[in-house]
């Protein structure tokens, strides 16, 4: 029980004391899921690094006043400050580390490719590579994560947020899976260019 304990040290730092630093409340609150850098340590667990700050901060602020729910009880304690979550948002934004090659199936990443050019290439651009403040990056994202939180909208545990309703209107479970492994599958650093528009031409 020594984690518990030194996360309530740090966290019931005396009123008017400099907030924690993110890479010490990472490591006694975080690390042992997502790791120090963001890169999950754990079976479905999203990876952090590099996501969008804003998303990141905004989840937290969901998780910590249960507008999302979690699997995990107590996700972001509610004695973070606001500060303090947009510091650990700013600290696995800003990692640097590389999301690991994980094993997904050649015909699914083929097919979910089309379904995702189709779909859902609007808010998770260039292959998941790029995201907006609210839409986050899933390019390279751990693949049984993807799945549970497909399921998770599909099923209305979690809120469709603005469109991404309509995209997914007549997908069947096995082309969301697809799609899922399609974005496994990418490379998180891959820079799309020409070739990429070329191949997304082929259709392949
Ligand atoms: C026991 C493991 C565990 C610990 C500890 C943990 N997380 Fe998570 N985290 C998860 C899992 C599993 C999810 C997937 C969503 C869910 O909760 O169902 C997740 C999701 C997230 C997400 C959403 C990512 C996305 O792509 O939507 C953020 C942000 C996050 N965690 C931040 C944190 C921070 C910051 C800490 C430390 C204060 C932390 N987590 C501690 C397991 C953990
Ligand atoms: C109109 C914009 C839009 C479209 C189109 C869209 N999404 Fe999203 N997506 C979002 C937003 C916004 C979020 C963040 C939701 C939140 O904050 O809870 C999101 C979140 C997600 C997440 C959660 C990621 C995580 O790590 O927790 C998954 C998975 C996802 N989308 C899959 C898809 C798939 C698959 C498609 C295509 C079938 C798609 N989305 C199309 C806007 C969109």
């Amino acid at each position: 029980m020594k984690r518990p304990v030194l996360l309530a040290a740090l966290l019931l730092a005396p009123l008017g004391a400099v907030a924690a630093e993110p890479a010490a409340i990472i490591q006694t609150a975080c690390a042992r899921c997502h790791g120090s850098e963001g890169i999950a340590t754990v079976a479905a667990t999203p990876h952090l690094n590099g996501q969008l700050a804003a998303y990141l901060a905004d989840t937290m602020q969901k998780f910590q006043s249960g507008q999302r729910q979690s699997v995990v009880a107590d996700h972001i304690p509610a004695t973070l400050t606001a500060s303090e979550i947009t510091a650990l948002a700013r600290h696995y934004a800003d990692s640097t580390a590389t999301r690991p090659k994980q094993e997904t199936d050649p015909a699914k990443v083929q097919r979910g490719s089309a379904l995702y050019f189709n779909r859902c290439v609007d808010c998770h651009a260039e292959s998941g590579r790029v995201g907006d403040d609210d839409a986050p990056i899933m390019n390279a994202q751990n693949l049984a994560h993807l799945s549970v939180q497909i399921q998770a909208f599909t099923e209305g545990k979690r809120k469709f947020v603005s469109l991404m309703r309509d995209s997914y209107r007549d997908l069947s479970a096995d082309d969301l899976d697809a799609i899922a492994h399609y974005l496994a599958s990418t490379d998180q650093y891959a820079t799309p260019g020409k070739k990429k528009k070329r191949r997304r031409a082929d259709g392949s």
